[in-house]
């Protein structure tokens, strides 16, 4: 079996990709390893960029987000010190997040596909890239029976995220840039609504505590968590006294709660893949980049890629024009590496120093000198408005 673009993977970046590629006439298949129930209820970020919209809106996919979404640009600090809000939806380039599921954009962008004709291959397995150097790549894939199959293609889009065939099957000298924030949250999904109509990030000596919004009836919330502790040590008791405490409900007023019905441990980490491309194999999303969850860039930046290689791919396949497919992977990186950055200073912002300035007065000092600056200073708030949003 063939096509001119085989692409791995049904997230975001993926199906972003095969929107616009089969749009444009470009012969493409999507391998995807899980089911189709699995990718339209796995819940993850909901919170779009300006640009992603922009960009969802430029190919018609945004119909449901627009429909479903809520606009949303307020976020609150809380301390030991206080609190404050900031409107960043009219700081810096006076940007707004949308809030939606991702689960539901993947819902949209994958019904949207298949209506217009695409083609998909659920519970298909693949295993490993080969002969991506030369121009007649193929993947070894396994069926949903357990049968092994081969496909060939021209391209192959790597957007099977972080643990993929297309990261594995990277030559030995790629270079993987790995950093350990030494941070570990607790995410849970709350089955009650919002208690904030911001954004909540607190900032206690127990550690970090975050709040956001999802739908009118649930809650992502973060527990800023010991590293190698199951999911399910603490009881939902023990969670929602925590919470309670580290958003500092004495003061604001109480949390909605409710049952918790997903939680996960997540070790903050991020990585970044250079070059993004290996001769006829091409990154984008998770398996180009994880940036760390502290700033919801990753389906942003999954959307941003999906659109540069799409454009990449059309020019190359319809007009044999490949200047834009030799500039992809400079182009990514330079969005990957600012929102790498921002994430960062984010982890700092909201965390305790860890590691060999653990407990260091000196890095607390500076880390609550941050806030305060934040708090005061239009112009920081402008910068982080635009790169809060922004991508
Ligand atoms: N073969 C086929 N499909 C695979 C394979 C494989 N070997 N490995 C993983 N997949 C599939 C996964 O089941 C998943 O559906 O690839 C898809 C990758 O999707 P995402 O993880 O959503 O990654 P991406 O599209 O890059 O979007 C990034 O997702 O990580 C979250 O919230 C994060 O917003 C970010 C976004």
């Amino acid at each position: 079996e063939s096509a001119d673009v085989l692409i791995l993977g049904a997230g975001p970046a993926g199906l972003t990709l095969a929107n616009l590629l089969h749009a444009a006439g470009i012969d493409c298949v999507v391998l995807e390893r899980a089911d189709r129930a699995h990718v339209q209820t796995r819940a993850r970020a909901g919170f779009l960029a300006a640009n992603t919209v922009r960009v969802l809106e430029r190919h018609g996919l945004a119909d449901g987000l627009h429909r479903r979404g809520r606009p949303h640009g307020t976020c609150e600090f809380r301390t030991e010190d206080g609190s404050f809000r900031l409107d960043y939806g009219a700081l810096g380039r006076h940007e707004q997040h949308t809030v939606y599921p991702q689960q539901d954009l993947v819902t949209d962008l994958l019904t949207h596909y298949l209506d217009a004709g695409g083609r998909i291959h659920f519970e298909t397995e693949a295993r490993t890239v080969q002969d991506a150097a030369g121009p007649r790549p193929t993947v070894a894939v396994q069926e949903a029976d357990g049968r092994p199959d081969r496909w060939r293609a021209r391209y192959v889009a790597g957007c099977d995220g972080r643990h993929g065939a297309a990261r594995r099957s990277l030559p030995t000298g790629t270079l993987r840039h790995h950093r350990d924030h030494g941070v570990t949250w607790l995410g849970l999904l709350a089955e009650a609504p919002p208690s904030l109509d911001a954004v909540g990030y607190a900032l206690h000596p127990h550690g970090f505590a975050g709040h956001m919004a999802r739908t009118a009836d649930i809650t992502r919330y973060y527990l800023q968590y010991e590293r190698g502790i199951p999911a399910d040590a603490w009881s939902e008791e023990r969670i929602w006294a925590e919470l309670d405490l580290r958003m500092y409900t004495a003061e604001h007023g109480p949390l909605h709660h409710g049952r918790i019905l997903q939680r996960s441990v997540i070790d903050l980490e991020s990585d970044v893949i250079e070059p993004l491309r290996h001769g006829s194999l091409l990154l984008a999303g998770d398996a180009a980049s994880l940036p760390a969850p502290a700033a919801a860039k990753g389906a942003n930046l999954a959307v941003l890629e999906a659109e540069l290689l799409a454009e990449a791919l059309i020019d190359e396949l319809a007009h044999h024009d490949s200047r834009a497919l030799d500039r992809y992977s400079r182009r990514c990186l330079e969005h990957i590496w600012r929102a790498q950055e921002f994430a960062h200073w984010m982890i700092q912002l909201l965390h305790a120093p860890a590691g060999p300035d653990e407990g260091s007065y000196f890095h607390e000092a500076m880390r609550r000198s941050r806030i305060e600056s934040l708090r005061t200073s239009r112009t920081h708030q402008d910068w982080f408005a635009e790169n809060y949003v922004g991508i």
